[in-house]
């Protein structure tokens, strides 16, 4: 704020969640740049009744909040913040691995409710890391970061990509014992995981989601896990945030986080920092430091 205010006059919509649409809409007009939040929806209203903006500054890596081609048509830059989160999200990705596949939050519930009798031999066992399969859907950035991290931890990892080789995804889901998933959201992975994907997984698979809900459809996810098609699930987005599907709440093999991927002070300060960067150098007419597309 303090970088943007001397740069700008700044008009701070507070919301602890996402702006409302009609707010955004309302207060967009005569601003030259927006900076936005992954919970507000840039569509081509805002954008529209936006009519002097220059640049939309999106505080995320993931953009699909923002309308980019209604943006594109008026000559606005759309940036994000690619990079300077990659680090936090992959350690989470790891965090969630570890805690579906060593039964954490199981463990830590009957604690919690008293239920915990003391050690014993056969209890809440876990499956370990070493020799397994990580498959990760999606070799960008995080996806390898991801690989680097569960390489130490002794998994062997194949992936899946569109622009460079790599396994067939139906084979990647037939073959893996965690399989993660690093795919922006876009109209082509929107449900890219379904019945017929979560059937091909092994039986004692997991399955993990720290980027978009909507690439996972949670009621084929909810099928999957009463049918026992798969061992459990961890997952940090949702198809409705902050709404989670009914039938996940149910289950003791399902780890559920909050959208916490990119939540470290760090990583949030260096995400602001980035998009205020982007939005000023607009302002000034200097080239974005990382627009979209
Ligand atoms: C992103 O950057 O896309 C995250 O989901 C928000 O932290």
């Amino acid at each position: 704020m303090a970088r943007l205010e001397s740069a700008c006059d700044v008009d701070r919509i507070d919301a602890t969640g996402a702006a409302s649409h009609d707010e955004l809409v309302r207060r967009v007009a005569g601003k030259q740049a927006l900076l936005s939040m992954v919970t507000d929806a840039v569509d081509r209203a805002v954008i529209e009744a936006g009519t002097d903006l220059r640049v939309i500054a999106n505080v995320a890596v993931g953009y699909n909040n923002v309308d980019v081609a209604a943006a594109r048509e008026r000559g606005i830059i759309v940036t994000n913040t690619p990079d300077v989160l990659t680090d936090a999200t992959a350690d989470l990705t790891l965090a969630l691995i570890l805690a579906v596949t060593r039964r954490l939050g199981e463990g830590e519930r009957m604690l919690r409710r008293g239920d915990w009798k003391g050690w014993a031999f056969d209890q809440l066992l876990g499956m370990q890391l070493r020799g397994r399969q990580l498959g990760i859907v999606g070799w960008g950035r995080i996806g390898r970061a991801v690989a680097e991290r569960a390489a130490a931890f002794g998994m062997t990892i194949e992936h899946t990509s569109r622009s460079s080789a790599g396994m067939p995804l139906d084979r990647l889901l037939s073959t893996s014992d965690v399989v993660s998933l690093h795919v922006p959201l876009t109209a082509e992975t929107r449900h890219l995981i379904g019945q017929p994907e979560l059937a091909r997984m092994k039986r004692s698979a997991y399955l993990i989601n720290t980027t978009r809900g909507p690439v996972v459809d949670e009621a084929a996810l909810g099928w999957a896990l009463k049918n026992r098609l798969i061992s459990g699930a961890a997952l940090d987005v949702y198809e409705r945030e902050p709404e989670v599907h009914p039938d996940l709440l149910a289950f003791e093999n399902v780890v559920l986080a909050p959208h916490l991927g990119s939540a470290t002070t760090e990583t949030r300060t260096a995400m602001a920092d980035l998009a205020v960067s982007n939005a000023i150098a607009v302002l000034e007419g200097k080239p974005p430091l990382t627009p979209v597309g």
